[in-house]
């Protein structure tokens, strides 16, 4: 069965807003000095583009990590690797995961757990999608953007089988023909 993205679930416009509310947020909320926004790839990329634009302190640091999850469909313990660690060290520093949709929450808490034994000044989770009905491990994420309902979506950023990433709304994906498999 083929799939179809034609119901547009948040327009560019209304995303574009959220992320300049959510970056104000930001830089009300740190202060001073550098801060590392930890983009996980590859859903994440043009969220973080964004934000890390709209935010206006003088230090914005941007670093990438890739993370494979098993759907849960797929295995029952929700296993997740990194496929691609980060090439700076974090200790002492201000940390800023951005993650584009949190769904299980087994891939957050997950790196939430790892990058907190690299011993950073703080540590929080910014998303800009929420999945609140799928949650399976809970995970304390600070910046939201959107609450969703259990649907799948794709565009700005994510994907389905890869494609979709270059829309610039959110869609919801109908006649999947299967369970999607998560990056
Ligand atoms: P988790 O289930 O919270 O660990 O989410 C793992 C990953 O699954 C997310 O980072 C996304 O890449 C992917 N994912 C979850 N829900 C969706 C969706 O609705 N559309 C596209 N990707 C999704
Ligand atoms: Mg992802």
């Amino acid at each position: 069965m083929a799939a179809t993205a034609d119901r547009v679930l948040i327009s560019s416009e209304r995303i574009q807003q959220k992320v300049l509310e959510m970056a104000a947020q930001i830089d009300a909320d740190y202060k001073d000095g550098p801060i590392y926004l930890i983009s996980i790839l590859k859903g994440a990329f043009i969220f973080v583009a964004d934000l890390a634009r709209a935010l206006k302190r003088p230090s914005v640091r941007i670093e990438f990590m890739g993370i494979s999850s098993y759907s849960r469909e797929k295995t029952s313990s929700g296993q997740v690797k990194v496929t691609r660690d980060l090439d700076v060290n974090i200790e002492g520093c201000d940390v800023l995961i951005v993650e584009d949709i949190v769904d299980s929450g087994v891939t957050l808490s997950y790196l939430r757990r790892l990058l907190e034994q690299r011993k950073p000044k703080s540590l929080e989770i910014a998303t800009l999608l929420d999945k609140p009905e799928r949650r399976i491990q809970p995970v304390n994420v600070k910046y939201v953007g959107f609450r969703i309902p259990d649907e799948f979506v794709v565009g700005y950023g994510l994907d389905y089988a890869e494609d979709y990433r270059n829309l610039s709304d959110i869609r919801v994906l109908s006649q999947l023909p299967s369970s999607p498999n998560p990056e």
